[in-house]
């Protein structure tokens, strides 16, 4: 593996498209209330890529996250099959910002502890594998 290799396998031009591609999601943001506008950009292991954005609601609670509006999206394209190879997150708002737990375990439950997660970091660009952020994630145990 070369110095410039990402342990995730992606070059560092994937990474920075990906981060774009959230970026440009979050312009598509229905967030009247809090007015921080998300968007979510996610790699499949087929090599697929699709985006969302935040959608709020007047009953807060029914908000739907960029996280998972992205998801919805790409199994409305591929089928429920789909796994996740990297997520990317972003936000018109200038904030550091990884997705929230509720997000978290809707991305273990496409992905693995090793889907990597980039977003914006309090310094500049951030990013964990899913496993760092949702250590211990629930999993229900199917026959
Ligand atoms: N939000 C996301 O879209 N993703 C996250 O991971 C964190 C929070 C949205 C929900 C709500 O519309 C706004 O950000 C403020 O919480």
């Amino acid at each position: 593996m070369s110095e410039t290799t990402h342990p995730s396998g992606l070059t560092p031009q994937q990474i920075t498209e990906l981060r774009q591609l959230a970026a440009k999601a979050a312009e598509k943001s229905y967030s009247p209330y809090s007015k921080f506008r998300v968007g979510a950009a996610v790699l499949l292991d087929d090599g697929g890529i699709f985006s969302g954005a935040n959608i709020e609601n007047a009953s807060y609670r029914l908000t739907i996250c960029a996280e998972n509006s992205a998801i919805a999206t790409a199994i409305g394209d591929r089928g429920p099959k789909i796994r996740l190879r990297a997520v990317a997150v972003a936000n018109l708002n200038g904030a550091a910002s990884l997705p929230c737990g509720a997000c978290r375990q809707i991305l273990l439950e496409f992905g693995t502890p090793e889907t990597w997660i980039f977003g914006p970091g309090e310094d500049g660009p951030q990013e964990i594998t899913l496993g760092g952020l949702l250590p211990f994630g629930f999993h229900l145990e199917q026959e």
